[in-house]
């Protein structure tokens, strides 16, 4: 004979109540509301009984059905939400731990040489533009008053794409950035007032002191009456900016085709003050850019009057001003991709 259904469903409450996990929850239902469950097999006694009691019975036993299904959802419901809190209490934040702060980059050493430098110039209303690595002969060398076969040609070892000899249009990597002299001059009627950086190429073994690939910024302005005064006025106030108010320039001739006259600036010294040392190789100058008036070769080739317009230009390493700036002794550590050297910047 099973027992009382009122037995049954106290008994089954009371265990439920005590009940603190999900997965508890299903072995009491099969217990007593599965299919051999306690109150199932009372259910299961009913057809054998008389009529009036099993009706009184079957009600009994269905209303204790219902009241535990109801307190088994509503359990559930409680036993969730415990979980929950539970979980959200062990999982939280702890907001004091210390952060772990994201590797960040930063400009490489040349690019944020060369920036500084652009900047230096274009407060004094330079412009900056950029132009093609892979080159033609003529920009590089024809239109820079280096004709073929000129001797000048030996100054710069040249990467060639298509050789002259292969070649009616020979193509290189550009040896410099004075092509976009040409290139800035043909689309543009003066005045003219540009720096072009940009990487250059050269054919080239390295050494502490050379790479093949390593940035020029080229200086170009072109007006009427620009003379050699603007152009030591110019790069006077640049070697200020760059290395330091009070800083002493020295202009000496030098050999450029494409200006007349030509010239390399200097700087004293700023290890020595100039007194001579190591760096400045016991001169104390040192060299930081070649320059000069533009030949009216260039000018005639891009179409300017020579007799009308004049200018002045000039081109600089970036690499090697950093390395003086910074007393970096190697030039091919800008290219090393080394992160110890360059975290440094
Ligand atoms: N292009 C030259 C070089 O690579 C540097 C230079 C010298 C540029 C004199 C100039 C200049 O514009 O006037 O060696």
């Amino acid at each position: 004979m099973p027992d009382d259904v009122e037995t049954i469903k106290n008994e089954a409450l009371k265990e439920l109540e005590s009940i603190g996990e999900v997965k508890r929850l299903d072995e009491w239902r099969v217990a007593y509301l599965g299919r051999s469950g306690r109150l199932t097999a009372v259910l299961r006694t009913l057809g054998a009984l008389p009529l009036e009691e099993r009706r009184a019975l079957g009600q009994r036993a269905n209303e204790a059905k219902t009241a535990l299904e109801e307190a088994l959802a509503q359990r559930e419901g409680v036993i969730r939400e415990q979980e929950m809190a539970q979980s959200v209490a062990a999982g939280r934040i702890d907001v004091t731990l210390p952060g772990r702060s994201a590797p960040l980059g930063r400009l490489h050493p040349s690019t944020q040489m060369v920036r500084e430098i652009c900047d230096a110039f274009v407060t004094m209303g330079f412009q900056v533009v950029e132009g093609p690595e892979v080159e033609w002969d003529y920009y590089n060398f024809e239109a820079l008053n280096i004709p073929k076969d000129h001797p000048a040609r030996d100054m710069w070892d040249t990467l060639w794409i298509t050789p002259p000899s292969e070649s009616e249009r020979p193509m290189l990597l550009r040896t410099h950035t004075s092509p976009m002299q040409v290139r800035v001059m043909e689309k543009t009627r003066p005045p003219v007032r540009v720096v072009v950086p940009g990487k250059c190429y050269r054919y080239e073994a390295t050494d502490a002191t050379h790479e093949s690939q390593f940035y020029q910024i080229e200086g170009l302005a072109v007006d009427e009456n620009i003379t050699f005064a603007d152009l030591k006025g110019t790069l006077y106030q640049f070697a200020q900016r760059i290395f330091g108010q009070g800083r002493k320039v020295r202009f000496r001739c030098d050999y450029f085709p494409f200006v007349e006259p030509g010239v390399d600036m200097s700087i004293d010294c700023f290890f020595c003050e100039g007194s001579g040392c190591r760096i400045c190789k016991d001169s104390g100058w040192i060299e930081i850019m070649g320059a000069g008036m533009v030949h009216p070769n260039v000018l005639r080739k891009v179409g300017y009057d020579p007799e009308v317009y004049t200018g002045f230009a000039f081109g600089m390493g970036p690499e090697r001003i950093a390395m003086l700036k910074y007393g970096i002794d190697d030039i091919r550590l800008f290219y090393a991709n080394d992160l110890r050297f360059l975290r440094q910047f």
